[in-house]
């Protein structure tokens, strides 16, 4: 009899599921050829998609009945707290990323504070947008100079007692800079300073000392911080890392669950980014780290030489692995390179052509890229 609806009456046999399944992901764009370069997410080392496998059913959402993966987590907390400098009595938690980090920082920004106002640079991430929305804040947009660096001036100017928490980007999204996270220290006094290291948290550490400034705890007025495993961290889909210089304060009982509290947003969630994160911190270490960020780095020059060469202004110098030329239509050329199985991106603030220098791309697909490019700007 024919199913009254989509959803399938009987099951099927494995071997049909997995061909259906397999052409799918040949669908799907990966990261081998090094044609993306439009994601700040990469290919997970393959000790972490090893690992992930082996812990799918468990939940960091019920900690009790999985000790063993709790005793991972306090492992890679310690160990990435050394790298923000995050000081004792520090509190970090796991989460599914930067954009529900950003929303407890400013959660508990308002509550702390009771005040609403959220001062921004306008290179802040569209999380901020959401997490304004759902907590009931009000951005409060800070306009870039002509470096592309917030305006400190118009930002001392914005700030007043209406201020909930202030936020600074280690790593912009579009442009790949490092903010003067200690300038907005200075201006911030006892207001709630939030550091988004979503992408600079695992970048900035491995570069050459003296490349960037310090963005973390090491800066006193620093209250909190978020950065990415799942970028630059090279693990897998989903961990983001949230840190508070003290206890975090907003929590929620959990009584029916072995973890008495929740301090997160999601409530079950996968622990396998976990065990898998631990591993490629552990395979790695620092001097890995260190040596792909290099490698990272020498192609974010070629990119850089390169594309002036074809006639394209960069907008800024980059710092981080971030490569963005100006360009008055870059959706177009973004289409064009997408139909010529190029995968880039674009900037809004200026309008232009962003590229993310990440593992996966190489000095021979940089090569391979930019005569496309060149036709297609
Ligand atoms: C600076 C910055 N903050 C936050 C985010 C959001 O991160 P996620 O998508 O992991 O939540 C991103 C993502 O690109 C980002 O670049």
């Amino acid at each position: 009899m024919k199913s009254k609806h989509t959803f399938p009456q009987k099951g099927l046999p494995e071997g049909a599921i997995m061909t259906r399944i397999l052409k799918v992901r040949k669908e799907d764009t990966n990261f081998t050829g090094g044609t993306v370069f439009g994601s700040m997410c990469t290919s997970p080392l393959d000790i972490a998609k090893k690992v992930h496998g082996m812990f799918l059913e468990s939940n960091l959402g019920n900690p009790g009945l999985y000790p063993g993966t709790i005793n991972l987590e306090k492992e890679v907390h310690k160990a990435v707290a050394s790298l923000v400098h995050a000081p004792e009595g520090y509190e970090a938690l796991s989460v599914g990323g930067a954009t529900e980090g950003n929303i407890l920082a400013l959660w508990r920004a308002r509550n702390e504070s009771g005040k609403k106002k959220v001062v921004l640079p306008e290179s802040a991430h569209f999380s901020f947008k959401k997490a304004c929305d759902l907590l009931g804040m009000e951005p409060v947009n800070i306009p870039l100079d002509q470096s592309y660096q917030p305006d400190l001036s118009v930002m001392e100017e914005k700030i007043n007692d209406e201020t909930a928490v202030v936020v600074g980007i280690a790593g912009t999204t579009e442009l790949g800079l490092v903010e003067p996270i200690g300038a907005l220290a200075e201006i911030t006094g006892d207001i709630h300073l939030h550091v988004d290291a979503a992408f600079g948290g695992f970048t900035i550490p491995f570069l050459k000392e003296g490349s960037a400034p310090e963005f973390d705890f090491k800066i006193p007025g620093v209250d909190s911080l978020v950065l990415d495993p799942h970028k630059m961290g090279l693990s897998t889909i989903p961990l983001g890392l949230y840190y508070s210089r003290d206890e975090h304060p907003i929590s929620v009982e959990s009584p029916y669950l072995t973890g008495d509290h929740q301090k997160t947003l999601t409530g079950t969630r996968t622990s396998a980014s976990i065990p898998a994160f631990w591993s490629v911190i552990k395979h790695l270490g620092f001097d890995g780290y260190e040596s792909i960020m290099e490698s990272c780095m020498e192609n974010t020059r070629l990119l850089f030489k390169l594309g002036t060469s074809i006639g394209l202004k960069p907008i800024v110098d980059p710092v981080l692995n971030i490569v963005s030329f100006h360009h008055e239509h870059p959706g177009e050329v973004v289409k064009e390179m997408r139909e010529r199985g190029w995968n880039i991106s674009r900037t809004v603030n200026p309008p232009g052509l962003r590229f993310v220098v990440m593992p996966h791309v190489t000095e021979e697909s940089i090569r391979r890229m930019i005569p496309v490019l060149e036709e297609s700007i």
